[in-house]
């Protein structure tokens, strides 16, 4: 049974798309656009085959913007880095699943550090692995294609994932976010949002718009009736 979330919902551009050599007019040009938060993707080479930048990257970033910054750690040992990115400034700080032992302790730390928490889970990781932790998160953030770089196609399945989780949340009489990471586009992000997903992340479907204020709106709005169905892409 498909949860189309009643409230709006909000566009995280993730700058892994930007030009990171001009990334002070990236975040400007997001903002513009109307961005709800902003999505920067850390990694480290280790958990993803892909390296990208450290808490000054974010440090600089949240000099530039008042949006939330959404931070999503694709680390190995995320426990090692936690406060140095919500010293940077972070509003989420979400890390993978499959990457740390004790969840709920780094859940704890980020929370009482000030810091909404997140947990992360890749394509081939269940639902089950957050069953534990749903009335202590604020955010679920459910890859949609497999992690590591931006521009990939949507993994269809994982949709039906986020309509198990939309269920578990509500059983649990829990209040988190669900956002999904990958392949959100013109044509794929009608169906995130009839499953119930309530934040997207874009990274090429923003930053590689002729015209951003149009993407991002086409992006929260889009409805079933005006898009492709999955089958056909
Ligand atoms: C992939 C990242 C995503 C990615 C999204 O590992 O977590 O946030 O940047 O990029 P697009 O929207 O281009 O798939
Ligand atoms: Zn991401």
């Amino acid at each position: 049974m498909a949860f189309m979330s009643s409230v709006r919902t909000l566009i995280a551009p993730s700058i892994l798309a930007a030009d990171f050599a001009r990334i002070g007019s990236a975040i400007e040009a997001a903002e513009q656009a109307g961005a709800d938060w902003i999505h920067l993707d850390v990694m480290d080479g280790h958990f993803v085959p892909n390296l990208t930048f450290g808490p000054k990257m974010v440090a600089d970033i949240r000099k530039l913007t008042e949006l939330p910054l959404d931070v999503h750690l694709m680390v190995d040992n995320p426990g090692e880095l936690l406060e140095k990115y919500i010293d940077a400034g972070a509003d989420y700080l979400t890390f993978h699943a499959e990457a740390e032992t004790h969840i709920h302790r780094l859940i704890q730390r980020i929370r009482n550090a000030g810091c909404r928490p997140g947990v992360a889970i890749v394509p081939s990781t269940p639902i089950d692995a957050l069953s534990c932790i749903l009335s202590d998160i604020d955010l679920a953030l459910v890859m949609t294609v497999n992690p590591g770089f931006g521009g990939q196609t949507l993994i269809e399945g994982c949709l039906r994932k986020v309509e198990e989780l939309c269920e578990e949340r509500s059983k649990a009489g829990a209040s988190f976010l669900i956002e999904a990471d990958g392949g959100v586009s013109p044509e794929t992000a009608a169906r995130c949002r009839h499953a119930g997903f309530d934040v997207l992340v874009a990274g090429s479907a923003v930053f590689g718009a002729s015209d951003m204020e149009r993407a991002v709106a086409q992006l929260r709005t889009a409805s079933l009736d005006s898009s492709p169905t999955g089958d056909d892409t």
